[in-house]
């Protein structure tokens, strides 16, 4: 954990900016440093010893148990959490899902059955696209259920239906804390789905309910080990190209890690599914190329091995993020971050944790204003 020594603090009665970011460096550091409590905070009450209850809501089962769809539509990192979400909602309720970033859902005209469910998120509350997106969708006929930081924000205020996150609020343009209580949110939502459709058996409850209450712990534990990632992030900074590959959700994870290292870092970072890398990305890679791989997901994890493996051949330098007793890993990438064990639908709240400080570390090394990176801002109110 980075924090400024007292000595060089500067903190005096007019310097309020500083005693807001709590001794940190900057409101991105100190937001990552919160995820911890911004989970507790999100999954509160809502999250019992056995189950979740999210009557809050107040979703009527007959209407879940009526859904034909779901379609998730958001924006920037709110999306990345929507590719979360999807693959949650369709193991968990044995619906269709599909997800769609806002502004192209605008201007598509998916089949919509009747009895479709519409999960807009935004952390703002206020993002043009998103609110576009949700309009065209009430037009139809189907119910929108927003996730949103925001009490009271435009998208809450035209859902028929809201789910806070409780993350406090976020000061840095780039999300991080709203990122990781917005993929709790989704799960929660999908467990609450297939628990009246019944469609998620008793084990996997079981395992995702002690797994979502671990979390928060976990995530200390994960910020407690953040100077190994600092120090490669200082290595890998002056790189202008970085390429983040994965499988599955880790493809949900690299897509995450290369927005918040180019938003800030400015470097050119680039996400590819792992399986994919090989059909077009992998003609970039030279002697040196850094990837971060991300191989969390058991299920492709020798696919994704193989992945790697082949971007080595050509010469890259491997930073991998991957479960704790990945031996084969360990000997194939040139660096490895463990991530603690987790139910894999849980592993991106996690494994974003080392991405997230190697962009921050990075864009701090570049001396970034790491806050208020160029040319973007926290809401987008434009088309
Ligand atoms: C802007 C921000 C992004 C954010 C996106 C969606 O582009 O810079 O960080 O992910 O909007 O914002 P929302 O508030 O709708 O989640």
């Amino acid at each position: 954990m980075r924090r400024i020594k007292e000595e060089n603090i500067t903190l005096g009665p007019w310097d309020s900016t500083r005693a807001e970011k709590l001794g940190y460096e900057h409101f991105m550091l100190k937001e990552i440093h919160e995820q911890p409590k911004a989970l507790r905070d999100t999954m509160g009450a809502r999250l019992r010893e056995e189950s979740v209850f999210l009557e809050e809501i107040g979703l009527k089962d007959e209407v879940l148990r009526s859904l034909e769809k779901i379609f998730i539509i958001a924006c920037g990192t709110s999306y990345h959490a929507g590719l979360v979400g999807r693959e949650a909602l369709e193991e968990l309720t044995g619906l269709p899902v599909e997800v769609d970033i806002a502004s192209e859902f605008c201007y598509r005209n998916p089949f919509m059955p009747a009895n479709s469910l519409v999960i807009a998120i935004s952390q703002s509350g206020t993002t043009t696209d998103t609110l576009v997106a949700m309009r065209k969708c009430k037009a139809r006929g189907a119910k929108i259920i927003a996730i949103t930081n925001v009490v009271g924000s435009t998208v809450a205020q035209e859902a028929d239906y809201t789910l806070y996150t409780r993350a406090g609020s976020e000061i840095a343009i780039a999300s991080t804390k709203t990122y990781v209580t917005q993929l709790v949110a989704l799960i929660m939502l999908a467990l609450q789905v297939g628990l009246v459709r019944k469609t998620v058996e008793e084990t996997r409850l079981a395992q995702l309910i002690k797994g979502l209450h671990a979390l928060p712990n976990q995530l200390e534990e994960l910020l407690g080990q953040a100077s190994p990632i600092a120090e490669l992030a200082r290595k890998y900074a002056s790189h202008e190209h970085i390429f983040f590959i994965g499988r599955s959700l880790d493809y949900a994870i690299a897509l995450e890690g290369a927005l918040k290292l180019k938003e800030i870092s400015y470097i050119h970072a680039e996400a590819c599914a792992a399986g994919e890398f090989k059909h077009g990305t992998l003609a970039l890679v030279t002697e040196g190329v850094p990837i971060i791989a991300l191989a969390t997901q058991p299920h492709v994890f020798s696919q994704t091995l193989g992945n790697i493996q082949g971007a080595r051949d050509k010469g890259a330098k491997i930073i991998a993020v991957a479960k704790a007793g990945k031996d084969e890993l360990g000997e194939l990438a040139h660096h490895l971050f463990e991530i603690p064990a987790t139910h894999r639908l849980l592993s991106p709240i996690l494994a974003v944790v080392p991405l997230q400080l190697f962009a921050y570390y990075a864009a701090v090394e570049r001396g970034c204003d790491v806050d208020k990176p160029r040319n973007l801002t926290k809401s987008v109110m434009t088309e």
